[in-house]
């Protein structure tokens, strides 16, 4: 499963991108927000990085307005590696070398047709696993000397 969520700065672009994962044939759970309204981007990235965290989603997608904002909450999340990303290139190398499992995007910073085809680029692609794993590896030992009170 795949979970989605945005702020009011993101809702076009989760809209557009819900539509294409639907086509996909993917099974994806929208966390809101449902409108324009002003809202918080951390209680949406909470939702999100939480369900990815706990296991109950495989992979997560943010969105707010520069995507900074949902990007800082979401990394907050034991086992998550939310990417931050502005155009293809980013999206490949998210996956490939960060294998990272919440793609965030800017609703200010990208059209819905971008962001569609960054998902696209995404989802389609490989972690080469590797000298990457290395670093992955010691990000997990940084997590845990973090929950430690050892950093
Ligand atoms: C909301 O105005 C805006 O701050 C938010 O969408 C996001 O860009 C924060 O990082």
């Amino acid at each position: 499963m795949i979970v989605i969520g945005s702020d009011h700065g993101g809702l076009a672009l989760k809209e557009a991108i819900e539509a294409a994962l639907v086509a996909r044939g993917m099974d994806v759970k929208d966390f809101g927000t449902d409108n324009g309204d002003s809202v918080d981007y951390p209680d949406f990235a909470e939702k999100v990085a939480g369900a990815v965290s706990r296991g109950e989603a495989d992979l997560g997608i943010l969105a707010c307005g520069t995507g900074i904002g949902m990007s800082i909450v979401a990394n907050k999340f034991p086992g998550v590696r939310a990417a931050l990303a502005a155009d293809e290139f980013m999206a490949r190398m998210a996956k490939e070398h960060n294998n990272a499992n919440i793609l965030v995007l800017g609703g200010r910073v990208l059209t819905a047709e971008q962001a569609v085809k960054m998902v696209s680029v995404w989802l389609d692609a490989h972690y080469e696993g590797g000298r990457h794993q290395r670093r992955l590896d010691k990000i997990t030992r940084l997590e845990a000397a973090a929950r430690a009170g050892k950093l």
